[in-house]
């Protein structure tokens, strides 16, 4: 058994990922770690299949909001947001309260945006610059067809904005494929690391976007960071063992072959839906939607969903996350990203079972 760690996010980091941050300093803009840096920053690159800028910062997922709208956009700027669980809720808020005119798009939580809804949405916003998306909505366990609606709201001019915390690294991303602007990643996640690294890929059109932007910026400013990444270097202090956690669970990932790792991934989530739906459970997710990084159960009527989550940990070791917002105390959730097979969700449905079957 690896870990019952079954939240999603942050998960569990595997044993070569914390030797990785034991490794002694180097001095950060020495030979030494520029040479890693830069190393470090293309197999990101070829992790997200873009030959565009991925960079690195310092921060958590929620910095990767503030970089996109500080970066591509400038105050008074009109967005359109996609809002069906609490993370897009967020980006909603984030840009609002930056300053930029975020038009909410909502649907009831566990649903997902179908492209002619984008599309009408997006009629009736004709101004808005940029719209914000999440790919993997970690409240609900929802993937949103994100190449789709990536093609709706290029057709008319507007950036796309990812949210792909839940996702980069578990779940297929085709940046340049789906010829994205701009996705944001935190470490926590699919990435099997600890907390503490935002990762950015950042297309053509956003630099073009970031050269109009009026936002003042210093911390998250994409332009000194991706002058000096490409030197191996930069802007301000970087969290150097954070980085070689980063790259080495990047390593294992391709070591195991991108495809492969998505592979296992739908297998993980197809295996915990059919565990969760034998025991008569149902699922938060609009069907064919499921996401394969984390699934949301649906707690019996007046069973509390935070009470079962402590029984899982009190009674079987085993760590889930109970929801967020209105349905804290109504579903569970359960994290299969990263560092974990399917023995480790056999052990989590058996909890599971014992507990609500
Ligand atoms: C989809 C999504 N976006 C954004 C965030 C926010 O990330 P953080 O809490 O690391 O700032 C999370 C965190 O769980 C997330 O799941």
């Amino acid at each position: 058994m690896k870990s019952n760690f079954r939240l999603p996010g942050p998960t569990a980091v595997p044993p070569q990922v914390y030797d990785a941050m034991q490794r002694e300093m180097v001095p950060h803009r020495g030979a030494e770690f520029v040479a890693f840096y830069r190393s470090m920053l293309e197999r990101l690159q070829r992790i997200h299949k873009t030959e565009s800028d991925v960079l690195v910062w310092p921060g958590s997922g929620s910095a990767g909001w503030e970089i996109a709208i500080t970066n591509f956009l400038s105050p008074g700027d009109e967005t359109v947001a996609l809002v069906a669980g609490e993370f897009g809720d967020r980006f909603a808020l984030v840009a609002g309260k930056l300053g930029v005119v975020a038009h909410r798009v909502e649907l009831p939580w566990g649903s997902a945006f179908h492209p002619e809804i984008l599309a009408t949405a997006l009629g009736a916003h004709p101004g808005a610059k940029a719209v914000c998306l999440t790919h993997n909505e970690t409240s609900t366990g929802v993937t949103h067809p994100i190449g789709e609606l990536a093609a709706v709201a290029r057709e008319r001019g507007m950036l796309t904005f990812v949210d792909g915390v839940s996702s980069v690294a578990g779940i297929p991303v085709d940046f340049d494929g789906w010829d994205i602007d701009y996705m944001m990643s935190g470490s926590q996640k699919a990435w099997m690391c600890p907390p503490g690294v935002t990762i950015a890929a950042i297309g053509p059109r956003a630099w073009d976007a970031y050269e109009r932007s009026t936002f003042p910026k210093f911390f998250w400013d994409a332009g000194p960071m991706r002058e000096m990444s490409a030197q191996g270097i930069t802007p301000t202090t970087p969290p150097v063992s954070l980085d070689y956690a980063l790259d080495t669970a990047a390593q294992m990932i391709e070591a195991e072959g991108l495809e492969h790792v998505f592979a296992r991934h739908a297998d993980l989530g197809a295996q915990t839906r059919a565990g969760i739906e034998a025991l008569g459970l149902e699922l938060v997710a609009e069907p064919g939607f499921e996401s394969n990084t984390v699934t949301a159960v649906q707690m019996p009527d007046g069973l509390s969903a935070k009470l079962a989550a402590q029984r899982l940990l009190d009674e079987h070791g085993v760590t889930v996350a109970t929801g967020q917002s209105h349905l804290a105390d109504r579903i569970i959730r359960i994290g299969h990203m990263g560092w974990v097979d399917s023995e480790d969700m056999d052990n989590c449905l058996a909890a599971v079972k014992a507990v609500l079957g």
